[in-house]
């Protein structure tokens, strides 16, 4: 990424250095894989070698020209999944299975043989979701719904699996002879990367050979497609012809944009939309990954009702889906859906819910590379408050460690870590610190002596492997797929062994791609070793969700298990929701990057990550104070709002931009910490029913084939429609509010417009476009303070906005926002309001909800109200009617109760009483 230059000041490229990583066509597995063409299937299903039993079916199928035998196990799980795994039936020696990812072996259903056909057979399990038919020769398996072919596997006869074998005797020869062999077979094997690989000055040993494996998909029907983060692209997927999408960690400085190449985290999870139908489809493969996308239109036949003995021709989208990894084994997900909601809850059974953060962490949180010394976080953090801009978080980089060895305090910027740690909890705010993966070499650290050989990542020749990453001389590489090294490092955190630390800090986890300065592509090279003896290139996309969750776990384990852990981390993969948040790592300050970051959100969020954000401002150059200003403003409302800046840019603590650009960035996370009930429900939602917190259109009108492209525009939750700025001196911004039923109002001004329309709204630089949907309740608060904690007693607003039949429901959840008291022991509140009839009560959504608080509801603000009340009364439970103060403003149809002083946990109804 960057060069050294002196102590901390360094030279940065102006954009993504692309040369540094490969293109498709440089990567030998995708070359090999793309020598099989459609229709040229060798694999025929051995149907003697059929069996079902009560955990699945399997078969044998054989590829007819080097015979080497497949099995193919088919899984049936409860929630409308079905697993195909494909490995070797007899693998020279075992191939990589990814663990730790799934939360648990899937409960299986018996799979039964329901017929025999023509060329195959046709199953189905207990589940009944569908019929899976497979067909001999070309070897296919098709999924059918209710009559119609859902999926087809290998239909386009892609399954290409590249068997274990011993190297040839000419090869061991040829190496032990000399480099520069002249011998053609050689050639053809280098340009094929069989046993080696060559890019730029790396070679890549394969002590195993080639074993790449690909299969081809068909979605009947489908031609919108989502997921497969991270790319810098839009929302919904496209065609690639040839140039796949990457899923390989990495670490991309200033990245391109609308590219496929790959970033920081991966998820191997593609989404299929049509109307009426959501599928998804989870590979689940850890090593370098590409994806195909081609859609192609389909003639369709079926019975004419209207003539009988007719056959009626419809012409219907397809998808083609090629999926190529460079090891382990196919293992397939298919989920079901039906629904977009009912597919994230099927992802969600297997890979786990998103951690429920700590309240604090849906705050602001500043950062900056860096912050120079003690004097400096103290001066930031008075900044906020003379300026009364709330926060939450301030964060350190990677320059208050002692020599960048972690876990140390530079002791002449940070002498007293302790005293400005006691500063900031006195404030009530929270300190956030850098973390890498790799480690100084001994004898200049301790972490490395201690953490024990076995823990670092090995060359094939056992020897350590040494490299460089962020600014450190040569360090050793924790192997965090050992599962002690794991536990060593979660030890760390422990207050007695990370001196200097206290309950208020925190940890972030950057470079964990992982980075290395010196290595192919900035990244690890894929023939060292980790535990087990398994090479880079099978974990490569594990690496980061394995910090973080050591991360996670070293902070639960440094409270006893009481708290609950936050772990920002770069990179990551399948799984990564349970430990804590993502970033888009290092975008730059220029609109083209504010806007991306709302597609780049949406598609994380769409693959389970809902706890993600960009970094605002821009992290590389300067943003001019109006991209700065929007930049809060988008900010506000994705789920991790962190501002930051990397070294060497100018300062932009939100004061230094002038009084009018500053009024309106506190504006903007004012209204973050106003709807901080909200966010916190929706994470509970998320932690409880794996909905995402941020949605694309589509999820929330999945019928609406206008709202599948959709990717400047989301929902939070249900109820609230986000139309960021994302333009220089706009004036104006087209709003798309759909649903021809719903009513929309605008938050601001509370004027109500109808669905299914482009609304022109006028903006000036204060205005965020942010619409509540008819029908919603957004609980918020009444009144700002400097944290979050600080707002706890805070009383609550409740937002009514009422749909075409005049009701709404919404809901609140709270608990004391840190601990695992919710779980364990029930403290929670969970309240469900609705609004019928003039009448708006509060009741529990969760009858186990035991939390006691002082907290009130004070206001209620019911949006789309037609006629002054005549009464208004309120009856808490068990108490006498009491009458309730209002004001109704004709101009808005804006009806608002004040002084309820309803206690939030308790059931309570109010009453709108109107002249007859
Ligand atoms: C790269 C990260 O993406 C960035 O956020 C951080 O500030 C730098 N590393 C320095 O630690």
């Amino acid at each position: 990424m960057e060069k050294r230059l002196k102590d901390h000041s360094y030279v940065l490229p102006e954009a993504v250095d692309s040369s540094k990583f490969k293109t498709c066509n440089q990567i030998a597995f995708y070359r090999r894989q793309k020598l099989l063409h459609p229709g040229e299937s060798t694999y025929r299903a051995l149907l003697d070698t059929f069996t079902t039993s009560k955990h699945g079916a399997e078969v044998q199928i054989i590829n007819e020209e080097n015979k080497v035998p497949l099995l193919v196990q088919i899984f049936g799980f409860e929630g409308s999944i079905i697993r195909v795994k494909i490995n070797e039936l007899k693998p020279l020696k075992p191939r990589y299975e990814v663990p730790d990812v799934l939360v648990k072996e899937p409960i299986t259903q018996r799979m039964k043989m329901v017929r025999k056909e023509e060329n195959g057979i046709c199953l189905a399990s207990d589940n009944g979701a569908c019929e899976i038919h497979i067909t001999v020769k070309p070897f296919q398996i098709d999924i059918t719904s209710q009559g119609e072919t859902v999926l087809s596997i290998n239909s386009l006869g892609l399954l290409f699996f590249e068997h274990l074998r011993p190297q040839p005797a000419s090869r061991v020869t040829c190496k032990r002879k000399e480099k520069k062999s002249t011998d053609s077979n050689k050639s053809v094997q280098d340009d094929l990367g069989l046993w080696e690989e060559k890019f730029q000055t790396f070679v890549d040993v394969k002590a195993n050979g080639p074993s790449s494996v690909g299969l081809d998909f068909r979605f009947h029907g489908y031609e919108h497609f989502y997921g497969i983060p991270e790319h810098a692209d839009t929302l919904q997927l496209r065609t690639t012809s040839d140039d796949p999408y990457r899923l390989y960690n990495l670490d991309v400085f200033a990245y391109q944009l609308w590219s496929r190449m790959g970033l920081y985290g991966s998820v191997p999870l593609l989404l299929a939309h049509k109307p009426v139908q959501t599928i998804g489809l989870f590979w689940f493969n850890a090593s370098e990954t590409l994806v195909d996308i081609s859609t192609t239109a389909a003639v369709k036949y079926s019975q004419s009702i209207l003539s009988p003995g007719q056959r009626k021709e419809r012409i219907v989208p397809q998808t083609d889906v090629r999926w190529m990894s460079e090891s382990g084994i196919i293992d397939a997900f298919v989920l079901l859906g039906p629904s977009p909601l009912a597919v994230f809850k099927q992802y969600a059974q297997l890979t786990g819910i998103p951690a429920l953060p700590p309240l604090f962490s849906l705050g602001y949180h500043q950062c900056r590379w860096n912050y120079e010394d003690e004097a400096d976080v103290k001066q930031v953090d008075a900044g906020f408050d003379e300026h009364d801009i709330p926060y939450d978080v301030i964060w350190l980089d990677i320059e208050h460690t002692e020599s960048k060895c972690y876990f140390t305090w530079d002791k002449q910027r940070f002498p007293n870590p302790k005293e400005m740690q006691t500063h900031l909890q006195e404030k009530k705010r929270k300190l956030y610190l850098f973390r890498e993966k790799h480690t100084q070499t001994p004898p200049t650290h301790t972490i490395h002596t201690q953490g024990g050989e076995a823990s670092i990542c090995h060359q094939h020749q056992g020897m350590n492997f040494e490299s460089s990453c962020i600014y450190i001389g040569p360090s050793s590489y924790l192997d965090f797929t050992h599962p002690e090294a794991r536990e060593w490092y979660a030890g760390q955190f422990s207050f007695d062994k990370y001196q200097g630390s206290s309950e208020i800090l925190f940890v972030w986890n950057d470079m964990n791609e992982p980075s290395v300065f010196l290595g192919p592509e900035l990244t690890m090279q894929k023939d060292l070793v980790h535990r087990g003896g398994w090479e880079h290139r099978e974990v490569h996309n594990l690496y980061g969700f394995y910090q973080q969750m050591a991360t996670a776990d070293g902070l639960l384990l440094r409270s006893k298990g009481k708290e609950r852990p936050f772990v920002l981390s770069r990179a990551f993969f399948a799984g990564s929701q349970r430990y804590g948040a993502v970033w888009t790592g290092d975008n730059v300050a220029n609109w083209d990057y504010l806007r991306i970051s709302t597609p780049m959100l949406l598609t994380i969020s769409l693959c389970g990550i809902s706890f993600c954000g960009a970094d605002v401002g821009g992290f590389y150059q300067d943003p001019d104070p109006e991209l700065l200003v929007r930049w809060y403003q988008a900010g506000a409302y994705q789920p991790f709002f962190r501002g930051h800046a990397c070294s060497g840019t100018k300062r932009r603590e939100p004061w230094l931009l002038g009084e009018e650009n500053m009024c309106v960035i506190r504006e903007a996370i004012r209204e973050r910490y106003e709807l901080l009930p909200y966010w916190y429900t929706l994470f509970y939602r998320a932690h409880v029913f794996a909905e995402p917190v941020m949605r694309p259109i589509w999820v929330e009108f999945p019928d609406e084939i206008t709202t599948f492209g959709i990717d400047h525009e989301y929902f939070l939750g249900n109820a609230l429609l986000v139309h960021p700025v994302t333009d220089a001196g706009v004036t104006t911004v087209d709003v798309f509010l759909p649903g021809s039923d719903e009513i929309w109002y605008n938050i601001r001004t509370f004027k109500r417009h109808e669905g299914a329309q482009t609304l022109c709204v006028p903006v000036s630089i204060e205005s965020i476009p942010v619409f509540q949907r008819g029908g919603s309740i957004v609980p918020r608060k009444t009144r700002v303070c400097r944290s979050t904690e600080w707002m706890k007693d805070i009383p609550y607003v409740l937002h009514v906005a009422l749909d075409f039949k005049g009701s709404a429901v919404g809901e609140l959840f709270l608990d004391d926002g840190h601990s695992f008291d919710y779980q364990a022991e029930n403290k929670f509140i969970h309240k469900r309001f609705s609004f019928n009839n003039n009448t708006l009560s509060s009741s529990s959504a969760d009858r186990r909800e035991h939390f006691q608080t002082s907290c009130e509801v004070e206001e209620v603000l019911i949006m789309g109200f037609e006629a002054a009340p005549s009464s208004v009364t309120v009856q808490n439970s068990g108490e006498k009617e009491a009458a309730v103060r209002f004001n109704y403003d004709a101009g808005t149809s804006v009806l608002t109760l004040e002084n309820l002083c309803v206690n939030v946990g308790t059931e309570w109804t109010i009453k709108i009483h109107r002249n007859k």
